[in-house]
């Protein structure tokens, strides 16, 4: 019912003719709308995973599935995620991370409610005879939900829980089960279970020694923590374990409300640290299970085009786990359900056609097809539409400089707030752009309005365009973690993994875009943005006139060019360095392209790789990407592949990739686009 009443309430203010009625039916079909309106269902998206044991030799996947930071190592004879990493010279002052390598969804961000979750695992704390200097009994282990999986807590009595790099802003969950009592964190004794909200101090604290059981005593204990989201209800149970067998308390040890929504994301991960101070010991984590569920809005656009279908099958997907990570087509809602749901909503529409229809006959309203009445038509918030300058203007505070994000030779960008609180960037064509390429404005439109009605979550939603005052804008949805280039090279230092995933998002959404005879046509690091869940996504398109070759010829020279491109861009995110050093360094290293290629020449690509990832990377992962980002920069006619066959080689990372000419090809050209008007290595393809 509020999905209905969303719509009348709009079409009650509004006096259109029939037509318009109709084409807002239809778009109110063909497109997702927002959180509760009609078009969306809500799905339980649901993960499970087990550890029976963490013995990699019976699990190969293992490695793969959990992500293992700072001191810690898994234990192929006592089958057992360790930390601190017992083979270590000095386990003092140590901290370690075990994560699931896959984002899970714990929070539904439009309605702000946490997902439920259950996990059981079974623990045993061992004195370790391995360093003589320390005294036994620290620190502790957590069970914990942060926001990365790459970065790893500091040690001592912070039991590697919180994050040297953003103290107040860290999101993170935690259940300690501690064996150091440290007073200035609130600690009761030196045998406590308690409940962590994005802080070191407890928020509740449990001594566990009222239930008869202590944590370092060498014996094997079971902890079972279960989360209701939707009641925000927390129960944590302890006991004793011998492996397999356990007895199931019947009294928790924890029962109460918490609401753990402030200190999630929507993507958090999962899994255990643990540290060591003066006082050492072993964390041994034997077994884990974890199951969540939560309540995700299925955006439902029409079953009835071809692109509805794929659109629809896809979403489904990505509503699932964020498409950067893993696909299991287990949690998947079947296909019966979804049909299902198609037709409920087609009778939905069709029902309020003929309501809208019968109501308007009452009112009579008058035919106005004006600019105004397209910009008041009633229309689902995420159909990409037309704004007035006015709109944009004020939602940019008269595009104010405190609001630019940033420029280019095509124009200025900047942050703006609609009036329903969304937030967007806006790109302003600037005047001599338009004059000395978009003199034929209705083609750049509509480039602008092909590219707007392509979705893909590695494609940056176009939320409309404005055509006024002589001006062409294009609104994009605002990411809050800006642009790729800033996070390259900028202070800071982004992390294998993250590097890999970027790369591998970039390819999907560039080649999804080339299977819709598209073509991005100016792609950089300043293009590619990140989202909150670091998600990469493509932004800023090239929206450039060419003659007036056929459209076919256009498309296929600008693909060309973009696989070229996102060669380059590969180098870059490898080496952390533009691909153009004007100034600094050795005069043979300025050209990235050209360093690469006699790196290649001699066999030592290895010298590419940023170095101020340290020892945290996959060295011949990166190697391999490193060679695909080369092949995308042979000649067309010379193994140059399509986006297709990367996406290819960077998801099969055991399939042997072409191999590489000893020299590159001969071919001179420009591969710096930044001030071509044109798509942007053009020449390259001939
Ligand atoms: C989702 O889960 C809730 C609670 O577990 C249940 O009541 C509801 O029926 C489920 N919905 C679907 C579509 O499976
Ligand atoms: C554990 O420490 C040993 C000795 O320092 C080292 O060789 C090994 O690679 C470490 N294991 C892991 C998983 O880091
Ligand atoms: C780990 O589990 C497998 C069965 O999944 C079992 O065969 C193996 O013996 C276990 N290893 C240890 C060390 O318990
Ligand atoms: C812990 O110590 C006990 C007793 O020394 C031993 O039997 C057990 O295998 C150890 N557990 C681990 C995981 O090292
Ligand atoms: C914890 O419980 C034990 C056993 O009930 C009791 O002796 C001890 O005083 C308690 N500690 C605190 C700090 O309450
Ligand atoms: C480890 O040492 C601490 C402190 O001496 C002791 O309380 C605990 O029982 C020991 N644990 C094991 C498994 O021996
Ligand atoms: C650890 O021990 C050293 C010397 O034994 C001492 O200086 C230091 O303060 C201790 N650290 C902690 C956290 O207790
Ligand atoms: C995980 O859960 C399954 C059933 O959900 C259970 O059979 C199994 O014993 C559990 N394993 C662990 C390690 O808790
Ligand atoms: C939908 O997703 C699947 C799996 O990711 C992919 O193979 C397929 O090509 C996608 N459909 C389109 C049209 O992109």
């Amino acid at each position: 019912m509020i999905g209905i009443s969303f719509v009348l309430s709009h079409a009650a203010m509004a006096s259109l003719s029939n037509i318009l009625l109709m084409f807002c039916l239809l778009n109110l079909l063909a497109f997702p709308v927002s959180v509760h309106s009609a078009g969306e269902v809500p799905i339980n998206v649901t993960k499970h995973f087990s550890f029976y044991n963490f013995s990699f030799s019976n699990n190969p996947r293992l490695v793969h599935d959990m992500k293992l930071l700072g001191s810690a190592k898994f234990s192929n004879e006592k089958g057992a995620l360790q930390i601190p990493n017992e083979s270590e010279e000095d386990i003092r002052h140590q901290a370690g991370r075990g994560i699931y390598s896959f984002p899970i969804r714990l929070l539904d961000p439009s309605t702000k409610t946490p997902a439920s979750f259950q996990t059981t695992f079974s623990f045993q704390m061992n004195n370790s005879t391995a360093s003589e200097q320390a005294a036994y009994g620290g620190s502790g282990l957590t069970f914990i939900i942060v926001p990365d999986e790459f970065t790893v807590g500091r040690p001592g009595p912070w039991l590697g829980m919180l994050n040297d790099a953003c103290e107040n802003d860290y999101k993170a969950v935690a259940v300690e089960f501690d064996t150091r009592k440290n007073p200035e964190f609130g600690d009761l004794n030196d045998n406590h279970v308690g409940i962590n909200l994005g802080t070191i101090v407890s928020t509740k604290v449990i001594n566990v020694s009222d239930v008869g059981l202590s944590l370092n005593d060498g014996s094997v204990h079971r902890a079972w923590i279960t989360y209701d989201g939707p009641q925000r209800r927390m129960d944590i149970r302890l006991g004793r374990a011998n492996q397999e067998d356990y007895d199931y308390p019947p009294k928790p040890l924890f029962s109460e409300s918490m609401d753990l929504s402030p200190f999630l994301n929507e993507y958090m991960f999962v899994g255990f640290s643990a540290s060591t101070g003066n006082h050492t010991q072993i964390h041994n984590i034997l077994s884990w299970n974890f199951t969540s569920t939560s309540q995700a809005f299925l955006r439902l656009p029409s079953s009835e085009t071809c692109q509805g279908k794929i659109l629809l099958e896809n979403s489904t997907a990505s509503t699932e786990v964020p498409p950067t990570s893993h696909k299991s087509s287990k949690n998947e809602p079947p296909r019966s359900f979804l049909i299902f749901v198609a037709a409920v909503a087609l009778a939905l529409a069709l029902f309020l056609g003929f309501y809208f229809i019968s109501k308007h006959r009452r009112n009579a309203a008058k035919l106005n097809t004006s600019v105004e009445a397209e910009l008041h038509m009633p229309r689902p918030p995420n159909k990409p539409r037309r704004f007035a300058f006015s709109q944009l203007s004020s939602s940019t505070r008269s595009f104010s400089e405190i609001e630019l994000l940033g420029s280019d030779n095509r124009g200025e960008y900047y942050r703006g707030k609609l009036s329903n609180g969304s937030q967007v960037a806006v790109k302003r064509f600037s005047a001599q752009f338009l004059s000395t390429h978009g003199s034929d404005k209705k083609r750049l439109l509509k480039e602008i309005k092909g590219v707007s009605h392509v979705r893909h979550p590695n494609l940056l939603l176009v939320r409309g365009w404005c055509q006024d005052n002589h001006e062409i804008m294009v609104v994009y949805d605002f990411v809050p973690n800006g642009s790729l280039d800033k996070w390259l090279f900028g202070a800071g230092v982004l992390p294998w993994t993250r590097r890999f995933k970027v790369i591998k998002d970039v390819a999907d959404g560039l080649s999804f875009l080339h299977t819709k005879q598209l073509a991005h046509k100016n792609l950089k690091c300043s293009s590619v943005f990140l989202d909150v869940n670091f998600r990469a996504v493509l932004g800023d398109f090239g929206f450039v006139l060419m003659g007036a070759e056929s459209k076919h010829f256009e498309s296929q020279v600008c693909q060309g060019a973009d696989v070229f491109e996102f060669g380059v861009l590969v180098l870059e995110v490898i080496a952390g360095r533009v691909r153009d050093e004007k100034e600094e360094g050795n005069p043979e290293e300025r050209n990235l392209l050209d360093y690469a290629w006699n790196l290649h020449q001699i066999d030592e690509k290895v010298k590419l790789v940023d170095r101020r990832m340290g020892s945290l990377i996959n060295l011949e992962q990166a190697i391999r990407v490193l060679e695909i980002g080369l092949l995308c920069t042979l000649n067309e006619n010379k193994g140059r592949p399509s986006m297709e066959q990367v996406v290819e080689f960077l998801l099969n990372m055991d399939k042997p990739i072409p191999e590489l000419p000893r020299t590159r090809p001969v071919a001179l050209f420009p591969y710096n686009s930044a001030n071509t008007g044109l798509c942007n290595a053009y020449s390259c393809t001939f």
